[in-house]
């Protein structure tokens, strides 16, 4: 039995002093939540505040990048021992706004994938197609090749310590969701690439998240299929109320 994981990716969103505020909300109303594990995704700058704010609860802390590298002359980055010196558990690696609009390449979530594991961090690797490659019947094509060249070189065991994110592009932001099935087929075929790569019991006990336009209506529907495992919520995790009734999406 896979438990599910709820996360929240803030994306660039949410001050220190919000970020509290968020928490004195959420963190009652998920209180008796044993379902799911739940993970937030602040910015780098609240991490911190999120960590002290979620102390003693069920809510763990996740960064939204790293750089591959322990320290440098990379301006502007931020390392893995930094995200682990502020109580963060975990780190969202390869989203498709990090491919898009900061050139993140396989090779790069490859490397970040490595140190964030090296460091005891929990990698979410994100991994979806575009329109245009889905409408091209290019899917899995897209997805085999992001798998291979962002996990291809780990060991199982390494692999035993990752989430996977499927989102598909045209899905984030849009109010687009995929619809449950398809989603499914999609991290069906991811599953199928985990066996082949890292072994039929690894790929059995991974868990894979559904993100894109995740809400608080559509999440039974999502999680009535087997093969999805959670979801990486972006702005729908934003407001306590509407987060809250995706983690308790038993009870709705
Ligand atoms: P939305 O839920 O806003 O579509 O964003 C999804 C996402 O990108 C989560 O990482």
């Amino acid at each position: 039995m896979r438990k599910p994981v709820i996360a929240g990716n803030w994306k660039m969103y949410k001050t220190q002093a919000e970020t509290r505020a968020f928490l004195a909300e959420f963190l009652p109303l998920v209180a008796e939540s044993r379902d799911a594990e739940i993970v937030l995704a602040p910015p780098f700058t609240a991490l911190a505040a999120a960590v002290d704010a979620a102390r003693g609860s069920a809510v763990t802390i996740a960064a939204q990048d790293l750089h591959w590298e322990p320290e440098g002359a990379f301006t502007g980055e931020i390392s893995a021992r930094m995200l682990v010196e502020t109580g963060c558990r975990g780190v969202i690696i390869g989203h498709s706004e990090r491919r898009q609009y900061f050139h993140e390449t396989d090779e790069t979530v490859a490397r970040k994938v490595r140190a964030a594991l090296d460091a005891g961090l929990r990698p979410i690797v994100c991994l979806g197609e575009t329109l245009p490659e889905r409408e091209q019947g290019l899917t899995e094509q897209v997805l085999e090749r992001q798998f291979r060249g962002g996990l291809g070189a780990l060991t199982p065991g390494d692999f035993s310590s990752i989430l996977l994110a499927y989102e598909p592009v045209w899905a984030i932001g849009t109010g687009r969701t995929a619809t449950p099935q398809l989603a499914a087929a999609a991290h069906a075929f991811l599953r199928g690439l985990a066996s082949a790569s890292f072994g039929g019991d690894k790929a059995a006990s991974a868990r894979i998240l559904y993100g894109g336009s995740v809400k608080p209506g559509n999440i039974r529907g999502l999680m009535a299929e087997e093969e999805i495992d959670g979801a990486l919520v972006g702005g729908a995790s934003l407001d306590p109320a509407s987060m809250a009734a995706i983690v308790n999406f038993r009870e709705g």
